[in-house]
């Protein structure tokens, strides 16, 4: 399979996308963030509720977020119309009163946004006008309370979708994430996993963790680990070693057509972990930057444009990627069901 062949639009619409941790937006304050190419102003209000608007004004075209946070609306810099959280206007200063313009009918984009477990979803509607979200923002298997124990996020200078296959590529762990602790060239065997589909994605059903994986190892006991990406560009890993949980979330936000923001959040409930903290930080450092290396490397082979393969089977949840999103895509602009085209098979590679 050729992934230039299935066509589909860079970035989806009508889907949720990890926009940042709820401890990077402080009450009373806004800020700024591009999203699929988009300005997004993301703001909370003294009163702690979080939002998203569209950062332009609609007035003549400033950043709002250069703006303030003044009795819980957004003013703009420039000549200081005031915005709701919902994105209504509710204050021109220059009126006299006399004009016939209406503060109340003008309104800028507002994006319906998620806040659970410390993470702010945000969802990115094809339709403008679009108030509702079609589809439920992400669910991760956490207590209300959850939140992240450990945050590593770096921008890979690429378009989304190569950050996401190389997300779910398993054949360049050997290569690309060799280190004396984890895993060389040499402890390359064969594999064999079981995946089914699952919401906009598919998942790499309950097993035992590869015995070569020397992290696994630390967490002791009899452990089991599932893997599932769904779309945009989520992954979730949820490792259990009988009371002893960690769950890890890998997002894909794509700012623009060639930066991609690779985030890791982890959550576990394991005490003992907590000394470890900065070790576990520089391994996840690093792995993330092997990773942000090798797509930055592979950028200076894309500017010529090559025809690129995807085999089977260590390339197979790399296809299912671009079919999902071509279904997602199709779906969307049809307005029909989303039918999710993987299968239930068993994939086997070395790595
Ligand atoms: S540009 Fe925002 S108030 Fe004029
Ligand atoms: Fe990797």
């Amino acid at each position: 399979m050729n992934p230039q062949d299935v066509k589909s639009p860079l970035f989806l619409r009508n889907l949720w996308y990890f926009a940042l941790h709820a401890r990077d937006l402080k009450a009373g304050k806004i800020r700024h963030k591009t999203l699929l190419g988009e300005p997004i102003l993301l703001g909370r209000t003294k009163e702690g509720e979080a939002f998203a608007l569209r950062d332009l004004c609609p007035h003549r075209g400033v950043p709002l977020s250069a703006g303030q946070l003044l009795d819980g609306t957004v003013e703009c810099p420039y000549h200081g119309w005031r915005f709701k959280p919902s994105g209504q206007c509710s204050h021109i200063p220059s009126l006299v009163g006399e004009e016939g313009v209406e503060a109340s009918k003008i309104a800028v984009r507002k994006y319906p946004l998620a806040e659970r477990n410390g993470l702010i979803w945000i969802y990115m509607a094809e339709d403008a006008q679009a108030r509702e979200p079609s589809t439920p923002a992400p669910e991760l298997p956490l207590q209300p309370g959850a939140r992240p124990t450990l945050i590593e996020g770096q921008l890979f200078p690429c378009a989304i979708d190569h950050a996401v296959v190389g997300l779910m590529d398993p054949a360049h762990g050997p290569f690309v994430h060799k280190a004396w602790w984890w895993r060389s060239k040499k402890s390359i065997h064969a594999k064999a996993k079981k995946y089914a589909p699952s919401h906009l994605g598919f998942t790499m059903v309950t097993h035992k963790p590869s015995s070569n994986s020397t992290l696994y190892k630390i967490l002791g006991g009899d452990i089991t680990t599932e893997i599932s990406f769904q779309l945009p560009g989520i992954r979730v890993e949820h490792i259990k070693a009988g009371r002893n949980e960690v769950l890890g979330l890998t997002t894909c936000t794509p700012l623009n057509d060639n930066e991609t923001e690779v985030i890791q959040t982890f959550y576990w409930n394991i005490g003992w972990i907590a000394p470890f903290k900065p070790i576990a930080q520089r391994v996840a450092r690093t792995f993330l930057g092997q990773d942000r290396n090798m797509v930055t490397i592979q950028q200076q082979g894309l500017k010529f444009n090559p025809r690129m393969m995807l085999i089977q089977d260590a390339d197979v949840p790399a296809m299912w990627y671009y079919r999902l999103k071509k279904e997602w895509a199709e779906a969307t602009a049809a307005k029909t069901p989303f039918v999710n085209p993987v299968p239930e098979t068993t994939l086997r590679w070395r790595s």
